[in-house]
């Protein structure tokens, strides 16, 4: 099967908040096809590549991306045309070098990962093989634990919650369809928990609900109830937050976006120190902000022994960011979204140097979403033990949960 790239196109698709986003298609000399479209964020880290709109307040109030779709026509593709899709390092540099920034910001990493990720599944269907196995190694495969996000606040939602995400996590579960199979239950469970004490069941970006509660404890006492009203307990399924607290972050201090309370860094700490004894949480991302280099030293003092401290807006998904953290010893998971950095060349790079100095990879969606499921892919692929990808609602945080199944019958053939 000749896997040289005879043609890319690209056009405007809609993510799951009505926003315009790419998807682009990668065709091959030897007859295959691949598409790949790419999410956008909400909570967007200050040092994230750069996505790509038109600014033309006449479409979509600005957000449109035709201009970088033409770049994917007119001046990616014919940089790209003849190159095996088999070469995706190749293809990722020669994007880079074309773009020529750091952040990526001529072209666009919106149209620069639609590209890379086409591309990649382009030649895994020429090879005939599943994305996950083209993707990855040979060797045992692992699927990933899903953290739930199933009830929302914070940028997702228009309630009073601070924090953004609540989730669970079925750690204590074997089988990726039973860890999907307790998420389904205790969200429903939730629902009913919710509806019975007058509470709103409509959800948030991400699919969780996104009810007005009285703090973040009566949050957690929630999903405890849900989680034993679905007949499971605390040695089985965790609760994992992330807090997004970039968001709050002003001038050395964190104001409440919804409440407008101040705390300090160390009493954000503090909080979560009181949270973790308190509740069975796993995970805090991003519990104080991208630049409170000082902040993370604390928490990773404080809490580093005991949970996984998961860094988003302070890694970015950005090797040089994730080398640096490693150096200053902060945090001990990183969060991967491949539209954070724009190619999958450099995404693999830094799940792989991650998981080498012992920080857990978790992959991650994004609050936009397509129902492209690539990141299912590259979780197994790089046998990553967590994938976050929203509740278990809305078809485009199920289709990642979907391929997974899918994925688990066909090892388990
Ligand atoms: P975002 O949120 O996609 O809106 O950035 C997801 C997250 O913070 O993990
Ligand atoms: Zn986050």
């Amino acid at each position: 099967m000749n896997t040289n790239i005879l043609n890319i196109t690209a056009r405007e698709i809609l993510d799951s908040r009505a926003n315009p986003t790419i998807e682009a298609t990668v065709i091959l000399e030897g007859g295959a096809c691949g598409s790949a479209s790419v999410p956008s964020g909400a909570s967007v880290g200050k040092y994230e590549a750069h996505e790509l709109r038109d600014r033309d307040p006449k479409r979509y109030g600005g957000a449109g991306v035709l201009s970088a779709i033409h770049g994917i026509e007119n001046i990616i593709a014919p940089s790209l045309i003849g190159m095996s899709a088999t070469d995706s390092a190749e293809i990722d540099a020669v994007m880079q070098k074309t773009d020529n920034t750091e952040n990526k910001s001529n072209l666009g990493a919106n149209a620069i990962l639609a590209v890379s990720l086409a591309t990649a599944r382009a030649a895994s269907v020429a090879l005939g093989v599943p994305l996950y196995k083209y993707l990855g190694t040979s060797g045992e495969i692992k699927l990933p634990v899903p953290m739930l996000n199933i009830l929302n606040g914070g940028a997702h939602a228009s309630n009073n919650l601070e924090i953004q995400e609540f989730m669970i996590v079925p750690v204590g579960i074997e089988r990726f369809s039973e860890r999907l199979r307790a998420g389904s239950e205790i969200y429903k469970k939730l629902a009913s928990i919710l509806r019975s004490r007058g509470y709103s069941t409509s959800v948030g970006d991400e699919g969780g609900y996104a009810p007005n509660l009285s703090s973040d404890t009566e949050a957690c006492e929630l999903i405890l109830e849900a989680i034993e009203a679905a007949g499971y307990d605390t040695d089985k399924v965790k609760i994992a937050l992330d807090v997004a607290s970039s968001e709050w972050y002003d001038k050395g201090e964190y104001k409440m976006a919804k409440s407008g309370k101040v705390y300090t860094s160390g009493e954000l700490c503090d909080y979560y120190s009181a949270l973790v004894e308190r509740y069975p949480i796993i995970s805090i991302e991003d519990g104080v902000g991208e630049e409170d280099y000082e902040g993370w030293k604390n928490l990773s003092a404080r809490l580093g022994d005991k949970i996984m401290l998961v860094g988003d807006d302070l890694f970015v998904t950005n090797e040089k960011r994730v080398k640096m953290g490693i150096d200053m010893g902060i945090a001990n998971s990183v969060l991967i979204k491949p539209n954070q950095i724009g190619t999958l060349t450099e995404t693999l790079r830094v799940i792989k140097t991650s998981a080498e100095c012992g920080y857990k990879p978790i992959i991650s969606h994004r609050s936009g979403e397509t129902e492209d499921s690539f990141i299912a892919d590259l979780a197994v692929a790089t046998r990553a033990p967590y994938i976050k990808s929203g509740a278990p609602c809305r078809s485009e945080r199920l289709s990642k949960y979907n391929r997974l199944l899918a994925i688990e019958a066909e090892i388990l053939k």
